[in-house]
């Protein structure tokens, strides 16, 4: 059985890791030079690698956006080969980290064809989780692409929710996705307030929504997009616990790029204050 929560993962007989906060798993990342609004040349994209060194990530999903205002800039190849000559700069550099293929995908009718021809990358290219992205001016329902991802055996990860301001605003709605294996992708920077007021607060209201969660960056430099997973980390562990911040800043990321089933926080495990 693969533990949907803490208890059934403690029940399992592992334990859940422990240790210093090293080791995090990126899967949301804009970190390939020149390609979207990520760094615009190799020595930024070097720089941006070693802040996320620094902040103690190991492994970075790259996801530079796809579909919407960037379809047609670039095509899955073009990442894939980006990919691979960063790990090879990063070997150069000296850096520790090691880079994976993906995309930030823009919501799109077309996506679960476009995942089958290849054309649109997954988490990793492992084809179990999307990183899907709504157009933040407006609100546009998803829920009618995600049995066609189902059917392909592939769960969304709704990225920043808390920065979207109609689901900041009406947290409720996530719920509506929960048959449809949706899980949320939360930005290290919204916990520490860096996205402002209401970001901040909606971060710790969706942290407790009834579905898998994980953190990740959404970096895109090293100034005002700056990882600040570590950040996250201490927030969280102080606020909700050193599990439970284990499971959203490391152990849901890494099953995510690992293509496993990500786990669930233990709802009666967290300080009343953040139910809300
Ligand atoms: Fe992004």
């Amino acid at each position: 059985m693969i533990p949907r929560s803490k208890r059934q993962f403690e029940a399992s007989g592992r334990s859940l890791p422990t240790g210093p906060t090293a080791g995090f798993t990126d899967v949301h990342c804009h970190c390939l030079p020149g390609l979207d609004d990520g760094p615009s040349d190799r020595i930024k994209t070097l720089d941006l690698c070693r802040a996320l060194a620094a902040d103690g990530i190991e492994t970075v999903v790259a996801t530079p956006h796809q579909l919407g205002r960037f379809e047609g800039c670039y095509d899955a190849g073009t990442i894939r080969d980006a990919v691979a000559e960063l790990n090879g700069s990063l070997r150069d550099a000296g850096i520790p980290l090691t880079i994976l293929p993906g995309a930030d995908v823009r919501l799109d009718e077309r996506i679960p064809r476009l995942i089958e021809t290849g054309d649109v990358l997954t988490v990793a290219d492992r084809r179990r989780y999307l990183l899907l992205e709504l157009p933040h001016e407006v609100f546009i329902d998803p829920q009618s692409l995600l049995p066609g991802l189902a059917s392909i055996g592939v769960a969304a990860i709704l990225t920043h929710p808390e920065r979207h301001v109609h689901l900041a605003r009406n947290p409720g709605l996530v719920e509506r996705w929960v048959e449809f294996d949706m899980c949320l992708q939360l930005t290290a920077g919204s916990f520490g307030g860096g996205f402002g007021q209401l970001s901040q607060d909606a971060a710790w209201t969706f942290v407790c929504a009834p579905m898998p969660i994980l953190v990740a960056t959404d970096a895109h430099d090293t100034a005002g997009r700056s990882p600040r997973m570590s950040e996250a980390y201490r927030l969280l562990a102080r606020r909700l616990g050193t599990d439970s911040a284990r499971i959203l800043c490391v152990e849901n990321p890494r099953r995510a790029v690992e293509g496993k089933e990500l786990l669930m926080l233990a709802r009666d495990d967290m300080p009343r204050e953040v139910i809300r």
